[in-house]
């Protein structure tokens, strides 16, 4: 984060004024709220709560963002869809309990809050932003509506000036409504994201005001064109004068620019600065500035904005592909849902931050969005971190997916849902395209390519700089009916073996894998015999972490990479999914309690699976890996066929099992594109004891080794945080990793023992998770049994500084133990 900005100073707007009291001249000119605290809630439709003097003093107090649905319970009844999924090639309907994460999100919510707007008096402006609210939001003021936002993905504003009254109190109401049957994944409920208030001066600069571009970068200099925005109101449109600063990441002023604009004058500025020496943003260098922009009438200060940026270029051409700064790259993505797993949907900087710092470890660089807008911090994270993002707006259009889906409002909000995400994010460097749909079944009529085009039009108007992509899935249609050869950057979903094809005929030159492989798995979980399978079930409802097995329509990564190692012009790939995430448990999606998915290469507690190493050894140039599977404790299968694989960065590997060698391996071509791409022993025979690999790399020298040891009995609890120090900000989260071992330090691969978190201090316990998708404890109570011998717990800070005690307790198990530490910071 920028040396301008505090911790969690702000992520996400442009204009960040009220947390810096170093600079008060600012809360002058604009000062801006989060609403976080004091918010009354209530379940279910209440006649008369919009209105100022309703009572509200029964109803729970709750802290925003906020999740209704989360705390569940869990019942296959919430949101049960009898439903053909067409894109899945189902031929009947069938009922699907978990598919929307079996949570209680349905039906209607209320939030109010005391709204004080201290200085707010005649010359004054104020504005409430809401960065999501899942949905149908109708938002009042003192009783009076203000305005409504149907998809709960969207970041909104409405002026409330002339619904406040000045001096007194004011009361803000918000009713949220989701229908069933609107969504295929779980949406979440509720004021899940932030909501701001922003107070500026009549004359100010408005939401998303400023439009920042770079262009003609050398080495020498970089062109800067900021346009910006200001309202007025009309008939008093004083002279202006608009100061901008452009700062480096280390607070220095490396350009600056003053402009004027006459009275009455149409007022929209457009500067045109020079950046030195620019230093360029990557994933691998993701290095920001800021433009601080101070606007004046005369000599007083009207308001101040900031924008923050980065300088790259990107190209991506026909016949070449994709390259960022002049350099060819292919994506290694992933796509995600926006829930954070036993957080749902409410949205929190350090679960995103611990997200990315996991996908950045593996060695990914790009994220889809899918299928929606994300929250505000996960763009600002993504600026910070290096992370490139592909934004996506929608994944239906005119024609249906579910009953109640976003197609309902597709005629009159389309517009204004691009529009909105659009203006919000076109300044972040990490955006490096839109997307305009996924899968819309829109793909198989000759309609779809009339709407694509209305769509891509509505996007280039409002930012020409990036390209428009979509999902496409639907391959045959795709091109009968011409949606393929319209959308600037064509994507398809588990598409590999027709990427000659859609190449030999595409006029853009060039195609992404906008999602790929969908491979299933549960973390630890291992079944026997080991083979290629899709839509393979089990009684247990789990899937095998042997990375095997796929869906009808989908394929094992190594298919995925094949394709993409093998064609030119084929510019990288979004797999399905970076995280697990609540619904869509396919292949169990009529088996109840299923309730969330399997694609993710980190389960729905972050813990990493198998494949997580598979995408690691490929992705990640920069560290090596090497990683061994299954775990060595599998009693009663002595002497039975256990096959071991490898996923390693390094060319080849022995391995060994207690000591004896069972052969050397090396990626090579065959007719299964998995040994090019993994080592594999199939006929190993299980003995206990420790299985041992030893890896060459390219000169044949051995150069790392790595052991996994059969467990003896549960002995013992052992805690690890992502990390120990947290900002006493009462936001900030520890998420510490439970593991059942052995007296000698060895994983138990099975244990499922209970386990009860205690937490005293500068703290409180969240939530924790341990990933398997067919269990049905709350996430929300400090006890959870283990899931292949881990769950995960979840600490907030407090406001306080100081010490956090985290005890971990199971029957008969030595209890773990940790200290966290709070500060101010
Ligand atoms: C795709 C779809 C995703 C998800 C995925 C599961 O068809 O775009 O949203 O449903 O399948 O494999």
């Amino acid at each position: 984060m920028s040396a301008l900005f505090g911790r969690w100073a702000l992520v996400g707007l442009g204009a960040l004024a009220f947390s810096l009291p170093a600079r008060p001249a600012l809360a002058q000119a604009r000062q801006e709220y989060l609403l976080t605290t004091d918010w009354k809630f209530s379940k279910g439709d209440v006649p008369d709560a919009a209105k100022p003097e309703f009572k509200d003093a029964k109803w729970q107090t709750v802290s925003v963002p906020h999740d209704w649905a989360i705390y569940g319970p869990f019942d296959g009844n919430n949101d049960l869809q009898k439903v053909k999924i067409e894109q899945n090639n189902e031929q009947t309907a069938t009922l699907k309990a978990g598919r929307t994460g079996g949570l209680p999100f349905i039906g209607t919510g209320w939030y109010r809050r005391r709204l004080a707007v201290p200085g707010f008096r005649a010359g004054k402006r104020a504005v409430l932003l809401f960065d999501g609210a899942m949905s149908n939001a109708q938002v009042f003021v003192n009783g009076r509506e203000v305005g409504r936002w149907p998809y709960g993905y969207n970041s909104f504003s409405f002026d409330i000036t002339a619904f406040l009254k000045a001096g007194a109190d004011n009361t803000l109401a918000v009713r949220l409504q989701n229908q069933p049957e609107a969504s295929r994944w779980y949406p979440g409920a509720g004021l899940y994201r932030n909501v701001h208030l922003l107070l500026t001066d009549d004359v100010h600069i408005p939401v998303w005001g400023t439009y920042l571009t770079t262009s003609d970068i050398t080495a020498q200099t970089a062109r800067v064109k900021l346009r910006t925005q200001v309202e007025a109101p009309t008939g008093a449109r004083p002279a202006l004068r608009l100061v901008t600063e452009i700062r480096d990441a280390a607070g220095k002023v490396v350009a600056t620019s003053t402009s004027s604009l006459a009275a009455a004058a149409k007022p929209d500025f457009e500067q045109n600065l020079e950046v030195p020496q620019p230093k360029l943003w990557s994933p691998e260098t993701p290095v920001l500035y800021t433009a601080s922009s101070r606007l004046y009438a005369g000599q007083t200060l009207k308001d101040e904005y900031r924008t923050r940026f980065g300088i790259r270029s990107f190209k991506f051409e026909a016949g070449k592909g994709f390259s960022l700064n002049g350099q060819p790259r292919k994506f290694k993505g992933v796509c995600n849902h926006h829930d954070l797993g036993p957080l749902g949907a409410a949205v929190n900087p350090a679960a995103l931050r611990r997200q990315l710092a996991l996908l950045k470890d593996m060695g990914c660089d790009a994220i889809r969005t899918s299928h929606n807008m994300p929250a505000p911090e996960l763009v600002s994270l993504a600026d910070e971190m290096g992370f490139m993002l592909m934004v996506e707006a929608f994944d239906e259009w005119k024609s249906p997916k579910v009953k109640n889906g976003y197609s309902q409002y597709f005629d009159q909000w389309a517009e204004k849902d691009l529009v909105n995400m659009v203006r919000r994010d076109r300044n972040h460097p990490s955006v490096i395209m839109w997307s305009i749909g996924n899968e819309v079944p829109d793909q198989s009529n000759p309609n779809g390519p009339v709407l694509a085009k209305r769509l891509q039009d509505i996007v280039r108007r409002e930012d020409p700089t990036r390209p428009i992509a979509a999902g496409m899935d639907r391959f045959d249609d795709d091109f009968k009916y011409g949606l393929a050869p319209v959308v600037e950057i064509p994507g398809f979903n588990y598409k590999p073996h027709r990427y000659a094809e859609a190449l030999s005929k595409l006029p853009q030159g060039f195609l992404l894998g906008s999602e790929t492989a969908s491979t299933v798995s549960s973390r630890g979980v291992y079944k026997f015999p080991v083979v290629m399978a899709k839509e393979k079930k089990y009684d247990d409802n789990q899937c095998s972490s042997y990375d095997l097995e796929a869906c009808s329509w989908s394929q094992t990564p190594d298919e995925e990479f094949a394709a993409q190692d093998d064609l030119p012009n084929v510019i990288g790939e979004f797999v399905w999914t970076g995280f697990d995430y609540l619904g869509e448990p396919t292949p169990y999606d009529e088996k109840w309690p299923s309730h969330s998915s399997m694609f993710g290469m980190l389960d729905l507690a972050g813990l990493p699976k198998d494949r997580y190493y598979l995408y690691r050894a490929r992705w990640n140039t920069a560290q090596p890996t090497l990683h061994l599977l299954p775990h060595w404790t599998w009693p009663g299968r002595e002497g039975q066929t256990t096959p071991v694989f490898c996923y390693t960065s390094y060319p080849s590997a022995e391995l060994f099992v207690n000591g004896v060698s069972q052969g050397r391996q090396t990626k090579a071509k065959s007719d299964r594109p998995q040994t090019r791409y993994r080592l594999m022993w199939n006929d190993v025979k299980y003995a206990p004891g420790a299985i041992k690999v030893v890896a060459y790399d390219a000169q044949g020298k051995a150069v790392a080794e790595e052991t996994v040891r059969t467990a003896g009995p549960p002995h013992h609890i052992k805690l690890s945080a992502d990390h120990t120090a947290l900002a006493a900000d009462g936001q900030d989260l520890a998420y510490v990793t439970v593991r059942v071992e052995d007296a000698e330090g060895n994983l138990c691969p099975d244990a499922a023992d209970l386990l009860q978190v205690a937490v005293s201090g500068a703290g409180r316990f969240r939530a924790m998770a341990n990933g398997d998708p067919t269990s049905l404890e709350p996430f929300h109570q400090p006890q959870m049994h283990a899931f292949h011998g881990q769950v995960v717990a979840i600490i907030q800070a407090s406001n306080q500084a100081g010490a956090v005690q985290l005890n971990v307790s199971g029957a008969g198990l030595q209890v773990g133990a940790m200290q966290l530490k709070t500060a101010i910071k």
